[in-house]
């Protein structure tokens, strides 16, 4: 049996200490410990559903490094595979699965959200989906969500701004922090392609709304 833990398998610290260059400057919320937290809830989901997980762990830890080639403008994942193909070369991961890997990477934002269909066309894919946005809810995305808009120098909430249901506007990003979870985060949980994510989405999104509840009472003095 395998006892070394998925974390400590060489062929994934090769692959983040290749990845951890790209991104150890980033202060948006895609840094290495998001990789990482992706990567175990990946592990986690792929033992239940049955995922390869060299794809799902070699995706988790490089999905986002996208998100630095653009100097503060979005740059579509695609853009990003000619680097993942690179590490993946520099480090021998297994050749015959290194499309699917980038496949999970190139349709990792297209999650059905909203109106939108998930381009997703294999398990895997759907796997790192659901795990990136598992790490958008719960108390970890609340605390990135907080994160996020303390560095925008956006407000914690603005109670007079009532959340509207209108569509989630991406580019928007200088809304307070507590419409940003009405606009995105309550919305997330509905949205997992698997079983297994749907659960852990549940339980976080309980906790969130239990969170906004008390927020806002203490807020307003009544508790
Ligand atoms: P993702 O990586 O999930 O596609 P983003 O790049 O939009 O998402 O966001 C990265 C993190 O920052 C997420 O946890 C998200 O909730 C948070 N975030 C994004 N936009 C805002 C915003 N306008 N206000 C507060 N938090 C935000
Ligand atoms: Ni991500």
């Amino acid at each position: 049996m395998n006892t070394v833990p998925a974390e400590d398998r060489q062929l994934f610290q090769d692959i983040a200490a290749a990845m951890a260059e790209y991104v150890e400057d980033d202060a948006t919320g895609h840094d290495m410990q998001h990789h990482w937290r992706v990567f175990r809830l990946g592990m986690r989901i792929a033992a239940e559903e049955g995922a390869d997980k060299d794809v799902v762990g070699a995706a988790a830890l490089t999905h986002d490094l996208h998100r630095v080639l653009g100097d503060g403008e979005f740059v579509d994942p695609e853009e990003s595979l000619p680097h993942i193909r690179r590490i993946l070369d520099d480090v021998g991961f297994p050749e015959k699965k290194r499309e699917a890997v980038l496949h999970c990477i190139a349709v990792h934002e297209e999650y059905g959200f909203e109106d939108d269909p998930s381009q997703a066309e294999t398990l895997e894919a759907e796997l790192i989906q659901d795990a990136d946005n598992l790490d958008a809810i719960g108390a970890v995305g609340l605390a990135r969500c907080f994160q996020f808009s303390g560095a925008h120098g956006n407000p914690l909430w603005r109670p007079e701004r009532a959340y509207t249901g209108e569509p989630y506007d991406k580019a928007d990003l200088s809304d307070s922090a507590v419409y940003h979870i009405h606009d995105k985060l309550l919305k997330l949980a509905e949205h997992m392609n698997t079983d297994t994510a749907q659960e852990l989405a549940a339980d976080r999104h309980a906790f969130m709304e239990q969170f906004l509840d008390r927020f806002k009472q203490e807020w307003r003095g009544q508790r």
